[in-house]
């Protein structure tokens, strides 16, 4: 005879069973099942006229979405990979005639009123050699670009990639010495360069050259961003041992509202690729956040991808790339400002450099959105 007792107990336990069981499927799911989309190949080998450098991915607030690298050779070209259709267009910006300069990082600022008289479009480029950041206008008497030194310092490693903080007027870089067998702390930098106004309201007298404030030393920095709201710069850090890279993470940083500044030893971990999927092995390249504040991140190995990342470090999808391998950088663009292009080498020819393209976003590009609020 079994007590009634003993059959309450019996029910307990089903009962927990039945409780305990649901949840730990569901808590298994969260952390291994992470939904995986494929971008299109949409600058393929055949068509490009990119080269292996193909970086920089940025759009303009008229809707073309522009790299680095184009032109073939080298990285001295910047043309468009897209225009306002968010269709395939390759047209010249800006070549540096002497071949001697090399961009990476490129961005787009708002004209403010005072330029918008003069110019069509006002861009950024980071550029290696002379460790500056270049200011590039269109003007609109000869449709001419012109470059010219919107802030520099000698003491910077690169530039590698640029941030932009319009409405403070600030922009931040990356940089890093690669090509070191053993990373240290000082292989890579944090730099910041503050105009005297808002990029919305900049002056005739605000074009630079600006001052250039070292705001630390890391391992090698590279993708940077700043979230919709410019309170948080969001940065990459990696250390590469025997030549390889070994770790790969994104730090957060609080954005001095005043002065722009970040404090780098009060730093937050995002993420750390190692502890999330054992991808520490990855180099991660550019990121760039939605208008909702979740990152788009490039991982530069041999099987491309993005992965997006909500702003409280959690693995929200897996982008695989079709046409694109050692994944340089990414932006949104195209008439919805919701097709997120990203840069890389050709797999159909790895000398040259291609673009593939995923559209299916719920919401546009954080630089994207700032320039239709302009
Ligand atoms: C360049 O940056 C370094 C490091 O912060 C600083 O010591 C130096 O004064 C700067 N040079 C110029 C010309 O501003």
């Amino acid at each position: 005879m079994v007590s009634a007792r003993a059959m309450n107990l019996v029910y307990a336990l089903l009962l927990i069973h039945f409780l305990v069981l649901p949840s730990e499927v569901l808590i298994v799911e969260a952390k291994t099942i992470v939904k995986t989309v494929s971008a299109k190949a949409f600058i393929t080998a055949k068509s490009s006229k990119f080269g292996i450098g193909i970086e920089g991915v940025a759009p303009d607030q008229n809707g073309n979405v522009y790299a680095v690298g184009f032109g073939g050779d080298g990285t001295s070209g910047i043309g468009t990979v897209a225009g306002p259709t968010g269709a395939v267009e390759q047209k010249l910006l800006m070549k540096d005639q002497t071949a001697s300069l090399s961009f990476n990082g490129l961005r787009f600022l708002p004209l403010s009123p005072a330029l918008a008289e003069n110019f069509e479009l006002r861009g950024l480029a980071a550029e290696v050699k002379t460790h500056q950041v270049l200011l590039m206008l269109k003007s609109k008497r000869d449709g001419r670009t012109r470059g010219s030194v919107f802030c520099r310092n000698d003491s910077m490693i690169q530039p590698n990639d640029i941030a932009v903080a319009p409405k403070l007027g600030v922009i931040y870089m990356s940089g890093g010495a690669y090509g070191n067998v053993k990373t240290v702390v000082g292989h890579g930098d944090l730099w910041m360069c503050k105009a005297k106004d808002s990029f919305y309201k900049t002056s005739r007298d605000d074009l630079g050259p600006i001052p250039a404030t070292r705001l630390g030393l890391f391992g090698l920095t590279n993708g940077i961003d700043v979230s919709p709201d410019e309170k948080f710069l969001y940065l990459t850090e990696s250390f590469h041992e025997f030549g390889e890279p070994k770790s790969n993470v994104i730090w957060k940083f609080d954005i001095n509202q005043k002065t722009g500044e970040v404090d780098v030893t009060k730093k937050t971990l995002l993420v750390d690729f190692e502890k999330l999927d054992g991808s520490g092995y990855i180099d991660l390249d550019g990121i760039r956040c939605d208008k909702e504040g979740n990152l788009f991140v490039t991982k530069n190995g041999r099987q491309g991808e993005v992965v997006k990342i909500s702003p409280k470090g959690e693995l929200l999808l897996r982008i695989k790339l079709r046409g694109v391998f050692e994944t340089t950088n990414l932006d949104f663009g195209g008439p919805d400002g919701k097709s997120l292009y990203i840069s890389g080498k050709c797999v159909a020819n790895p000398d040259l450099g291609c673009v593939d393209v995923w559209t299916d976003n719920p919401v546009p590009g954080r630089a994207w959105t700032e320039f239709q609020n302009n």
